[in-house]
């Protein structure tokens, strides 16, 4: 099955940007570690970044009519776009939000998610390691559906 990955605005520069709240991983680092958790699960991998919500939002248009699930960073989008929510709402499979950093533990703007509302499950603070095992619990949650 085809999964996509999709990451917001300023995850281009991790690993560049507060690396003590984001880690020294950068982003292709991060999709390396996909891939290769991808070719264990026998997911195909999509990977994306985007700073434009708009871009994100066409993502998750393509993902319904070509993919098994989502696994979504919408970064500082989480906490503002109904638009984000919107296209997800519109997809009939698992969703996954991922979070590098303990968003619960930051300032309190970052603890409402709109994401969430859509969402199978929430990883945050489990760092770039949270998008492994994202991809884990999707491939469980699509074999499940399957069954
Ligand atoms: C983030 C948390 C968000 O609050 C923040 O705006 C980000 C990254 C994370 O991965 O920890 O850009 O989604």
């Amino acid at each position: 099955r085809i999964v996509y990955v999709l990451n917001g605005p300023n995850l281009n520069l991790l690993g560049k940007r507060q690396p003590a709240i984001y880690g020294y991983e950068t982003l292709a680092d991060v999709e390396n570690d996909c891939r290769r958790v991808g070719q264990e699960l026998d997911l195909e991998i999509e990977f994306h970044q985007s700073n434009a919500e708009y871009q994100i939002i066409d993502w998750i248009h393509e993902a319904r009519e070509r993919a098994g699930g989502i696994v979504i960073n919408p970064a500082a989008f989480t906490h503002t776009s109904v638009a984000i929510l919107g296209a997800l709402n519109a997809c009939e499979f698992p969703i996954i939000e991922v979070h590098i950093s303990n968003v619960h533990k930051r300032e309190s703007f970052r603890h409402h998610s709109y994401v969430s509302l859509a969402a199978s499950g929430v990883i945050a603070g489990f760092g770039t390691q949270g998008y492994q095992l994202a991809l884990h619990r999707l491939a469980r949650l699509i074999s499940e559906a399957k069954a």
